[in-house]
């Protein structure tokens, strides 16, 4: 193995500090909630991996199909010395972006930033063998507590992808897109991936899928909290729900209790309860429409300068610069 260069600003005792105060306060919350963070353990991000590739999980396909065909623009229009990517995972769609900005020539520095030790180390080591002329800083990090630690040569361009931007929920998704400009100077790029608004079947299917992949990587978040807190929770007890909810715009990620439970959770120093049906809504997974994004980015200091969408109309990828703000 070579040797890796990994800042990390997240450790270990940070996060099991972290996942105890949220686990406090998401499931002695009347309607208990999760944050979508604690999916992404090895295994998880493993599980997610398999859920990129589903027939019925469409965004990482149309995402790739608009990358593909327009990353010679994107490339053209940024002009990016640095690419600085967000919850990176994998970065398996990035290498897109890589190419064309490899050969357009201007790129020197890749610095893809994930919670999961294990998914950047992997993406990390396998980007460096594959592009030896790129600097590679893999950065262990939150996305809500580390873009101001952010290296880099200028111009920059920032890319979240994989429509991760609808994980939060609409205030907290305005007070990130206002974090990420701050980091971003003036003249400087940003590149976020929309999952769009569409029928309600395709959607609930995309994260429900027959296989059950997705219902195996919602119950890993309750291992997660088994491992890190001691927690007693038996996965197999919640069924895994895929609501999508019309008002909102979203898709609802729920672990439903089958029966009445009691969990003991000794790293938070908690017994909840559960009667029969009652859910935790482990994540919301926000689709979005042309004019509200553009909205909510010209918000936060961006103005959009292109806006692509795969051939069938499912995904948005949205290039935005950072104007004075
Ligand atoms: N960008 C990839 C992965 C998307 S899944 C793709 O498009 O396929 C979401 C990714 O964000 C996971 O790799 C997860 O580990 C990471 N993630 C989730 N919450 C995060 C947070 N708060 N800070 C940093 N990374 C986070
Ligand atoms: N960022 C992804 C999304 O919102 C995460 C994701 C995909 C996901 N499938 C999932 C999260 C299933 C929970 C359950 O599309």
């Amino acid at each position: 193995m070579t040797e890796l260069d990994l800042d990390v600003h997240h450790s270990e005792s940070d996060i099991t500090e972290q996942l105890r105060a949220d686990v406090r306060a998401g499931l002695e919350a009347d309607q208990k909630w999760l944050s979508p963070k604690w999916f992404y353990d090895a295994r998880g991000s493993e599980l997610f991996e398999k859920i990129t590739a589903l027939p019925e999980y469409y965004p990482t396909r149309s995402e790739r199909e608009v990358l593909a065909a327009r990353g010679g623009e994107i490339a053209e229009s940024s002009g990016a010395h640095t690419l600085v990517e967000l919850g990176s995972g994998s970065s398996e769609k990035t290498r897109l972006l890589l190419d064309a900005l490899t050969s357009h020539g201007t790129l020197k520095e890749f610095v893809p930033l994930d919670v999961s030790e294990t998914a950047l180390a992997e993406a990390a080591e396998a980007i460096t063998a594959d592009y030896p002329s790129l600097e590679v800083r893999g950065v262990v990090g939150d996305f809500t507590q580390h873009l101001d630690l952010l290296p880099g040569d200028r111009p920059r361009m920032v890319v979240f992808l994989g429509g991760t931007i609808g994980n939060f929920l609409p205030a907290d998704r305005a007070t990130f897109l206002r974090s990420v400009r701050e980091v971003l100077d003036e003249g400087e790029w940003f590149l976020l991936g929309t999952d769009l608004v569409k029928d309600r079947e395709t959607l609930e299917r995309a994260y429900d899928d027959a296989a059950g992949v997705t219902a195996e990587f919602n119950r890993n978040m309750l291992h997660v909290i088994n491992n890190g807190l001691g927690a007693n929770f038996d996965p197999a007890a919640f069924d895994h729900v895929s609501y999508w909810d019309e008002e909102n715009e979203w898709i609802e990620m729920r672990l439903r209790a089958r029966e009445p439970l009691a969990v003991d959770i000794p790293g938070a120093d908690m017994h909840v309860k559960f009667d029969e049906g009652e859910y935790v809504r482990t994540e919301i997974s926000a689709k979005f429409r042309r004019e509200g994004i553009a909205a909510e980015l010209a918000e936060a200091g961006f103005s959009v300068e292109k806006w692509w969408t795969d051939s069938e109309s499912r995904f948005g990828v949205s290039l935005a610069r950072s104007v004075r703000g």
